[in-house]
């Protein structure tokens, strides 16, 4: 699954980090990407982020380098990591759109990864188009407060790219759209929310999304999730509740490539 969104400041790696550790609770062996070479994610699991000498994942577009990325371990077993690699920089000539597809299916098949999730910088350049082609589900994490009528039509305009780029590679990638930092309260909040279910049909908007909750924002500060950081918290109880959906909704490879 590939968390992305061409907005900054989002939600994305908290995202990737809080359902990393969520579905780790649950007994699922999950691996971490992180292609932003910013390293929060990486950062978020209690690693850093390695100098261009180590095997981040970014190696794997690197075309001069030998060998190819490596797997850590976290601080919580059965949740692996490949960090990223903080001085990369993308090219505009690199247009491989399939490096990631390709080096996730060969782990797959060594390792028994049951969830896999990519953290993505917010540019839509190769690295995300990477993602988003390596990825059998697409979160969208949006939130509704800054999000507006642009906001809005930038989701539009990246659901059409998957949908013409799932043509071309005979896949049927699944979007999905996480509220998070969501305040009830605020009027502008719900009528978002209200224009985002509008424009894309309930099947697609995991709600009620994930709530704003200071502890989400301390456990990163501490490097680890909001599940260890503040267990009874609302932040831990929406992510804990996010993967019951997407549980719910079946294993994620299971819902077709
Ligand atoms: N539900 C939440 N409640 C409160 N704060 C949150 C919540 N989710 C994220 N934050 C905070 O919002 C900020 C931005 O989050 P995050 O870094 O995950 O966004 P991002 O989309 O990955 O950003 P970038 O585009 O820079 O990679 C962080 O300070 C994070 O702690
Ligand atoms: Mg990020």
């Amino acid at each position: 699954m590939t968390i992305t969104n061409r907005k900054g400041g989002v939600g994305k790696t908290t995202t990737v980090v809080n359902l990393a550790a969520a579905w780790q609770a649950t007994g699922r062996r999950v691996l971490v990407l992180d292609l932003d070479a910013q390293g929060h994610a990486s950062w978020g699991l209690g690693r850093k982020a390695v100098s261009r000498q180590e095997a981040s994942i970014h190696r794997l577009f690197r075309e001069e380098a030998a060998e190819g990325p490596m797997i850590v371990a976290s601080r919580l077993p059965g949740l692996d990591l490949v960090p990223a690699e903080r001085s990369f920089e993308e090219r505009h000539s690199m247009v491989k759109r399939d490096l990631l597809a390709q080096w996730i299916r060969q782990v797959a098949s060594k390792s028994a990864y049951e969830v896999v999730l990519i953290d993505t910088p917010p540019v839509l350049g190769t690295l995300m188009i990477n993602a988003l082609h390596a990825a059998d589900m697409v979160l969208v994490p949006f939130v509704p407060h800054f999000l507006g009528l642009d906001g809005v039509q930038q989701l539009v305009r990246l659901a059409d790219y998957l949908r013409s780029s799932a043509e071309e590679t005979q896949q049927q990638g699944r979007l999905l759209l996480l509220p998070v930092m969501v305040d009830k309260r605020l009027k502008q909040h719900r009528e978002v929310i209200d224009a985002v279910l509008n424009q894309f049909g309930r099947e697609r908007v995991l709600l009620p999304g994930i709530r704003n909750n200071i502890r989400i924002a301390e456990a990163f500060g501490y490097a680890q999730s909001v599940l260890e950081y503040a267990p009874e918290s609302s932040g831990a109880e929406d992510y804990r509740n996010l993967v019951n959906q997407l549980q719910a909704a079946g294993p994620a490879h299971e819902q077709g490539v």
